[in-house]
């Protein structure tokens, strides 16, 4: 399963990098307003910051609602690194921008997606990721992993080659459940990353074998 991180900070992209287990990047205009990152030249200047830390898929996200703005502005997001992926929102033009892109051997990733039936539409128009946000429909009382489950089965059942992007990540335990259904990949923040690294029998374990090397002196 890849690691992506899920933020524009850059000081948490270095960190998340340094440990050696990122395989990309994902952003949105929400993570970019977060670091007061306002502006298309700002933006697209910290894209590229961004594609020289992490040397791998880094998600640029379209601001376009019509078909001409997407093409336009996915176009102009490609040109700025080869690593950048198009994010795509699902929507009706979303779907024909995909194609396009697709078609034209762009990376794309397709966001807001809620339902089964939206992941089938975007692996239909040739997405490279759907991005499924599963804390989002947890808030509302469904299930985000068992859609995970669900686009699995229905991607598994026709080998479409999309790969499950699992997003709005809010905690370790929802990493693991996507890795049990088979995500192909999850994107969060840096913190449920290092609160996998947890657990207290590691801690004492660790403290009892210094305490015995202290003690064979
Ligand atoms: O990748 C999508 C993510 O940024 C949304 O997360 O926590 O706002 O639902 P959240």
């Amino acid at each position: 399963m890849k690691f992506f991180i899920d933020t524009a900070n850059l000081d948490q992209i270095r960190e998340a990098q340094d440990l050696g287990i990122m395989d990309g990047v994902t952003t949105n205009p929400s993570l970019m307003a977060k670091e007061g990152i306002n502006g298309k030249e700002n933006i697209n200047r910290h894209y590229v910051e961004i594609c020289n830390i992490v040397d791998g898929d880094i998600s640029a996200e379209v601001i376009s609602t019509d078909y001409a703005g997407m093409i336009a502005e996915g176009n102009q997001l490609a040109a700025l690194h080869e690593n950048i992926v198009v994010k795509i929102p699902m929507i009706k033009d979303g779907i024909k921008a995909l194609r396009y892109f697709s078609d034209k051997g762009i990376k794309t990733n397709c966001t807001l997606i809620f339902s089964a039936g939206q992941a089938l539409l975007a692996a239909k128009a040739g997405a490279t990721y759907v991005s499924p946000f599963i804390g989002r429909l947890d808030d509302i009382s469904l299930s985000g992993v068992d859609l995970i489950s669900q686009i699995r089965q229905i991607y598994d059942n026709y080998a479409y080659e999309t790969q499950i992007l699992a997003a709005s990540i809010r905690h370790p335990m929802h990493i693991i459940e996507c890795a049990e259904v088979g995500a192909d990949v999850v994107t969060c923040p840096l913190k449920p990353i290092l609160q996998l690294l947890n657990h207290p029998l590691t801690d004492s374990g660790l403290a009892q074998f210094l305490s015995d090397h202290a003690g064979n002196k």
